[in-house]
């Protein structure tokens, strides 16, 4: 399983500082083909060393240059690093980044051969109208993403269930991976509401490749004991 940790706008260096260190310890135990990823804020990028990889919330795709309050390579090189996340829907709602800025990110970043975890999702309303209406909100977020590129994990987060406690139910992932992986041959996570309590039972989903953890995440115990349940 891959178990990633996006830590949104929380934590600072020296609390991910501290929380690399407490997770490597537990890390010690875990099963060799689990997969860790950190995504922390973006000033607490680091190269730290360790049985997982970090990898930038976010980045501009350009080298260098004139992007007022972005990171672009020059800034990941610091740190080594080579994994990002893109589409996260806080960024396509709050931040108003269209499919078209999203694909651009994601061909420049791909060109440069960097591991993408790539989220889509959708809004209630859309969940609503049906699985129909779902697959196809869900599709029309790979226009312009190379679905085959092979540095490539995709994230299904359901925006109603990021950060509300309510996860999606066990049926909804399952006939939801089972429709995306008809499209997809990249390993397929889900996202909202993961905590301790539904890990085994979102584990087990067939079609659901590991899991990308929001609030659940930011504390080292409660993450640990998801990739050591
Ligand atoms: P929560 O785990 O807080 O619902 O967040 C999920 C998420 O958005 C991870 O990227």
């Amino acid at each position: 399983m891959i178990f990633a940790a996006n830590f949104k706008t929380n934590h600072t260096r020296a609390s991910t500082q501290a929380y690399v260190e407490a997770l490597e310890e537990r890390l010690a135990t875990k099963r060799p083909e689990d997969r860790v990823y950190l995504f922390p804020p973006a000033t607490a990028l680091d190269r730290y060393k360790g049985s997982f990889t970090v990898g930038a919330q976010n980045a501009y795709p350009t080298r260098n240059g004139a992007v007022t309050g972005e990171i672009g390579v020059e800034q990941l090189e610091e740190f080594g690093i080579k994994t990002l996340l893109i589409g996260h829907s806080e960024r396509r709602e709050l931040l108003q980044e269209s499919q078209t800025r999203v694909a651009e990110k994601f061909c420049y970043f791909q060109s440069l051969g960097f591991e993408i975890i790539y989220c889509i999702g959708e809004p209630l309303e859309v969940r609503e109208a049906g699985e129909e209406a779902v697959m196809a909100h869900l599709l029309g977020q790979f226009e312009g993403i190379d679905i085959t590129y092979d540095n490539l994990i995709i994230a299904y987060e359901p925006i109603w269930a990021i950060g509300t406690g309510r996860s999606a139910t066990t049926e909804e992932i399952h006939t939801t991976h089972q429709a995306l992986k008809q499209h997809l041959a990249r390993p397929l996570l889900y996202g909202g509401s993961v905590k301790p309590a539904n890990i085994q039972e979102i584990g087990a989903i067939e079609g659901v490749d590991g899991v990308l953890v929001g609030s659940a995440s930011l504390d080292v115990e409660r993450f640990s004991q998801m990739i050591l349940a």
